[in-house]
């Protein structure tokens, strides 16, 4: 076979082959298989030793011809298996910038946070300012000054964490109050939110930590008639028309006269419900005129001065709003109960 005819043979067959070809690796064994060391077109190369010496610069001629003509064909196909790879590579890491973002999750306010600004906003609506004080108390605060003496039997009432003689775990608001008196010239209106403790054990409506807000108003000529309109607001402000308040009377060694105030059932509106277990009425205060032996023990003169105080169980009112049937719920966390307070 002639020169001319093997050179025409391998073209066909890289070609053939080209035609084939789907990628960088198959090009490049291609490549080795024609012009390699091996390779078909150096294998013609090799054999012009036997030609005769006035052939050789023919077919020397021929074979280089050949030689670029493929490494062209090769170069091309290379270019275009290139251009194709950017082209998928392009497509595949496309980012689309006008794709919305997935957004993250979202927490919710805590159904106590919500009661708690609810309240917060009503009262500094009617003129009360926000006023907070130590969780960890002195016994003088906690209960001297208020009217409950060392033995005094009201301190059983209150299941006292004691931490020494002297300092207790606060069991209630109150102790702001005197703190403020203390401190403060009378017109005094504000209002005390905060955690408290009691030695309880923890059910369906106990917890030794639980929230109250304590109110205190003291200026010249307050009655128990401001103390029931101002109740009587809240309770309208905050839960609606025909939500009011009832008074029934008693005892707190720190308001004389004092009395426990109930507001209407919201489940039912009085009507009388499992919520309020057929009364209309839902306990969620006490409440009453600061004794006037606390406010002279505070530095306020009884003979000029008097106010009037409350104090509201948050977790409690909370509980009423949404129907919880179980403080530990309001504790616990648990993002499927919390999240249905958005
Ligand atoms: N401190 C009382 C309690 O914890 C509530 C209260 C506050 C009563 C203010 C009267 C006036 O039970």
């Amino acid at each position: 076979m002639g020169m001319k005819e093997r050179i025409a043979e391998i073209h066909e067959l890289v070609s053939g082959e080209l035609s084939q070809v789907d990628g960088m690796q198959a090009l490049d064994a291609l490549r080795v298989k024609i012009l390699g060391k091996k390779g078909e077109l150096t294998a013609l190369l090799r054999g012009m030793g036997q030609l005769a010496p006035e052939e050789r610069p023919a077919a020397g001629q021929l074979i280089n011809e050949a030689r670029e003509k493929f490494t062209a064909m090769l170069d091309e196909r290379l270019a275009a298996i290139k251009a194709r790879d950017r082209e998928e590579a392009l497509r595949r890491e496309t980012i689309d910038v006008t794709q919305p973002a997935p957004l993250p999750p979202l927490g919710s306010e805590h159904p106590m946070n919500v009661t708690l600004q609810a309240l917060v906003d009503c009262f500094a609506g009617m003129g009360f300012e926000v006023v907070e004080g130590p969780e960890i108390e002195l016994d003088h605060y906690n209960f001297e000054l208020l009217n409950i003496p060392k033995n005094h039997p009201a301190r059983d009432a209150q299941d006292t964490f004691y931490i020494d003689d002297n300092i207790v775990l606060r069991t209630h608001t109150s102790p702001v109050q005197a703190r403020t008196m203390l401190t403060r010239k009378p017109p005094i209106r504000i209002i005390c939110p905060g955690r408290v403790y009691r030695a309880d054990e923890l059910d369906a409506t106990h917890s030794p930590v639980f929230h109250q807000l304590e109110g205190l108003v003291i200026d010249k000529d307050v009655t128990m008639a401001d103390l029931r309109g101002t109740l009587n607001a809240f309770a309208e402000r905050l839960y609606g028309k025909g939500i009011t308040t009832r008074f029934r009377p008693s005892f707190f060694p720190f308001t004389e006269p004092s009395a426990e105030v109930d507001l209407t059932c919201m489940a039912c509106h009085g009507a009388g419900c499992r919520v309020c277990k057929g009364t209309g009425w839902i306990e969620v205060l006490g409440c009453g005129m600061v004794n006037p032996k606390v406010l002279d023990m505070c530095g306020i003169d009884s003979s000029v001065y008097s106010g009037f105080a409350f104090g509201i169980g948050l977790e409690r009112i909370t509980m009423m709003k949404y129907g919880i049937p179980d403080l530990r719920l309001l504790y616990e966390g648990d993002m499927r109960f919390l999240g249905q307070f958005k």
